[in-house]
């Protein structure tokens, strides 16, 4: 069974802990987007692991974990969750795999983020990782790859040119000093030497795996309202973040893909800059927030928060082709006395049932609640779907005839054991 996980709203759903879940089932994870913007937490035994480039599966001993072609890799970042692995004793040696078409960030990606996010009118609120200027070199046919970094000459041609232009535009627009050829040189080498044993051929791997009958779980990262194309441009990130992400980011045909999960938080959040229907007033934000430790695990940033949104949702499950969700995060709503699930939008006296693309309705819309009582039960101690209190079984139920896909995993705590299975 090939899975392909995907987050349904803006990213942190909680498709970490659903990864590593899921990881005891199949044998090989597939990173296939996105890169070192992401935050992906685990907790195991009360130990917290955030992952940015490996696999969220990569805690589970012989499982073979890819970084596949569509991701863009910062190896700086990569060396430094290597290195986090091997002191907390975990070995990766001849599980890890690197794509060797993998697009790589350099140096100028990052300080190109940062400085152009200054500039900007408006701005997007990047993780400032250099996911879009990597992505866009990509894009432009000027991008250096993981097997790029294996080869002096290769590595020198095509650093040489994009440094030429790069630094001009450094100076020139944003009064940056620029790079130096020969710094970021011996240091690119330096890591294409020490990432050379993970660096192959994963199209072909996983395609035997596929071949052979083994499970392939494809890891999304981000979430569907960040896909470049069907997000809330321009506040999105740079790659294709919904289900046909993985096909595309792997190598693998859309054949090979048997199920699609979504993740969804029992509310909204989102980091960074753009529309929020459903954004909570600052004070109950802020409540929410503490509450539900909304904090970027890249960045720190505080999330901000809002009721769950079905229209953004039940988009989602049709981008992807959804079956089954994961509803996360259902504790944070303990103790609440009555919850709110956005039905629809109002701007201009118009009512949309349906999600809406115009970026004037997500920005300007009111937003029209189903009100539902709350429960005052904590609801992490509860092992059995059966044992919740008959408000959460309504949630969930309200939830799922709303969105049309079935609820198999109700999350109520960090932990694995904190999982109920429906
Ligand atoms: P991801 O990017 O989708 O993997 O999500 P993040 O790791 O960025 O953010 C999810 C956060 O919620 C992490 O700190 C998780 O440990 C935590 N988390 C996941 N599921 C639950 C849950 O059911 N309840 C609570 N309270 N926290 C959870
Ligand atoms: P995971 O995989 C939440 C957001 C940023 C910003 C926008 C563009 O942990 O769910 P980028 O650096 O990608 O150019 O930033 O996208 N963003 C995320 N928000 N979770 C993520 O990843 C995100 N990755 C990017 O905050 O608004
Ligand atoms: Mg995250």
């Amino acid at each position: 069974m090939n899975i392909v996980l995907v987050g349904t709203q803006w990213g942190d759903e909680g498709k970490g802990k659903v990864i590593d879940i899921l990881s005891a089932q199949v044998d090989v994870i597939m990173r296939y987007q996105g890169g070192s913007n992401a935050g992906h937490t685990v907790v195991v035994d009360g130990r917290e692991f955030i992952f940015h480039l490996i696999p969220s599966g990569i805690l589970h001993k012989g499982k073979i974990c890819c970084i596949g072609s569509g991701v863009v890799v910062d190896p700086e970042m990569l060396n430094k969750e290597i290195e986090g692995l091997s002191k907390a004793g975990i070995n990766i040696d001849n599980r890890l795999k690197i794509s060797s078409l993998a697009h790589v960030i350099l140096p100028y990606h990052k300080i190109l983020d940062k400085l152009r996010e200054t500039k900007r009118t408006n701005k997007i609120g990047t993780t400032g990782r250099g996911i879009g200027p990597c992505y866009a070199d990509k894009i432009n046919r000027c991008g250096i790859r993981m097997q790029d970094l294996l080869s002096p000459a290769i590595l020198k041609d095509k650093l040489e040119d994009n440094l030429k232009e790069k630094n001009e535009i450094l100076k020139k627009v944003y009064q940056h000093p620029g790079f130096k050829f020969a710094d970021i040189y011996k240091n690119y080498l330096n890591y294409g030497r020490s990432a050379s044993k993970y660096i192959c051929d994963t199209v072909k791997l996983l395609n035997r795996e596929i071949a052979q009958g083994k499970d392939v779980l494809f890891e999304g990262a981000q979430g569907t309202f960040l896909d470049i194309d069907f997000g809330t441009y321009p506040f999105v990130t740079s790659s294709s973040t919904i289900a046909g992400g993985a096909c595309i980011g792997s190598g693998v045909s859309p054949r090979a893909i048997d199920k699609i999960i979504g993740i969804a938080k029992a509310y909204t959040t989102r980091v960074g800059e753009g529309p929020f229907p459903t954004e909570f007033e600052p004070k109950f934000e802020e409540f929410i927030r503490n509450k539900g430790k909304e904090f970027g695990a890249t960045t720190g940033r505080p999330r901000r928060c809002g009721w769950f949104d079905s229209l953004m949702v039940k988009e989602a499950v049709m981008l992807s082709g959804i079956t089954e969700l994961a509803i996360m995060k259902m504790d944070v709503l303990d103790g609440l006395k009555s919850i709110k699930i956005c039905t629809g939008y109002k701007y201009k006296g118009k009512i949309f049932r349906e999600y809406p693309y115009d970026p004037e309705v997500l920005k300007k819309a009111s937003c029209i609640y189903k009100e539902i009582p709350g429960w005052d039960e904590n609801l992490s101690r509860i092992k059995d779907y059966q044992c919740l209190p008959k408000q959460a079984k309504n949630y969930l139920k309200i939830l799922q005839d709303m969105l049309g896909a079935k609820i198999t995993l109700v999350s109520v705590g960090s932990s694995r054991e904190e999982t109920i299975f429906s």
